[in-house]
């Protein structure tokens, strides 16, 4: 089964075989059938964060149950539940255009919700973390139906127990949301106070937000691309200062921790990368973390140039990028 159309980096790509999955009866049948077969299983959602290697052995399960529904709670808040198929933006907008707001930050990023937790997503100061209320699974070694509440989610930057202790071992078939019909709109992020009128709206919201990620964001319909391609470094008090007094306008941001989270576009930036065409693949000349796949060639490629980029940050600024997309499959069919 042909996978190039399933992800977002336009890599070419074959899985052995592929279901789509609409229902928590039709993801078990799906784990049973590779369990009985031997073979591993591979959850893939919207493809906008991963980068496929040419052979995916198995089974592929594609989520593909769209329903989703709200449920009002005492007070202002509103409880949503959502299928893990459903289109994560054309979600944000409608919940938007209905006056609820928790979500209108996290606008236009491509993909599934049901992949929206495994990295939890967050964009202009806002995480998933912060609306959702849990997550339904089906767990493959037993077969059983399982509910994560926030908390045993384990979420972090970029990161999550999906990432973690359940990387493989999990089908993600719904999502828990909580969000509010009482205005908070969240506007400390870049420019987003000014591009909205006063006392916006979430719909408001959620077309700024849009356009600022239009302007610097590639399209993954018109160029290949996995978003940001490294999380941003976060490092100690101490090389932070000894890295601003070197590049006194390298933008930092304190965490609760102590620590401070540098801008990985920023670092390849100043690397001189951005913009850089390497063959088929190259980093995208409006911002440097996302790094693009012009069409003709192939994740080997793409992991290469990474590497390149990853090397040459660290020989100027002695910070070591890590990846944020996942790699899946196989180089040569057999050989991991
Ligand atoms: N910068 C540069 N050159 C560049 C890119 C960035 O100098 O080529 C500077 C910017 O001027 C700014 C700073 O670096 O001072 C941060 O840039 P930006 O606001 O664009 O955000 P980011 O840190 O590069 C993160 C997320 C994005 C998210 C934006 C907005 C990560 C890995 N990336 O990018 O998420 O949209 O913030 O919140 O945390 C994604 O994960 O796929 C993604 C697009």
């Amino acid at each position: 089964v042909d996978l190039q159309a399933l992800n977002t980096l336009g890599l070419p790509a074959t899985a052995e075989s592929l279901t789509r999955v609409a229902s928590v009866d039709e993801a078990r049948d799906a784990l049973a059938w590779a369990e009985v077969r031997g073979c591993s299983l591979t959850v893939i959602g919207g493809g906008s964060n991963l980068v496929l290697q040419p052979w995916l052995p198995g089974l592929v399960v594609v989520p593909s149950g769209t329903d989703w529904h709200l449920e009002p709670l005492a007070g202002d808040d509103v409880r949503v539940q959502v299928a893990a198929g459903v289109n994560w933006h054309r979600l944000v907008v409608a919940l938007a255009e209905q006056g609820l707001w928790g979500t209108e930050n996290l606008a236009l990023i491509p993909g599934l919700a049901g992949a929206a937790p495994i990295q939890n997503i967050g964009a202009y100061g806002v995480e998933l973390a912060e609306v959702l209320e849990a997550v339904h699974l089906i767990e493959r070694d037993t077969l059983e139906a399982r509910v994560l509440t926030r908390e045993e989610c384990a979420f972090g930057y970029r990161d999550s127990v999906f990432k973690q202790a359940l990387a493989g071992r999990v089908i993600i078939t719904r999502l828990v949301l909580r969000v509010s019909r009482r205005p908070r709109p969240r506007l400390d992020y870049g420019d987003l106070a000014a591009r909205v009128p006063a006392s916006p709206s979430a719909a408001d919201v959620v077309a700024a937000v849009s356009a600022v990620r239009r302007e610097k964001l590639p399209d993954p319909a018109v160029l290949g691309n996995a978003g940001s391609f490294f999380t941003n470094p976060v490092i100690d008090v101490a090389r932070a200062q000894r890295l601003l007094d070197e590049w006194p306008g390298m933008p930092h941001f304190p965490l609760a921790d102590g620590r401070v989270k540098l801008a990985a576009g920023w670092l390849i930036d100043r690397s001189g990368l951005k913009g850089l065409r390497d063959g088929h693949v190259g980093v995208h000349d409006r911002q440097a973390l996302v790094l693009v796949h012009h069409g003709g060639g192939s994740a080997a490629e793409l992991l290469a140039l990474a590497e390149r980029v990853a090397a040459m940050v660290e020989a100027r600024f002695g910070v070591r990028l890590t990846r944020e997309p996942r790699v899946l499959g196989e180089a040569v069919p057999g050989k991991a």
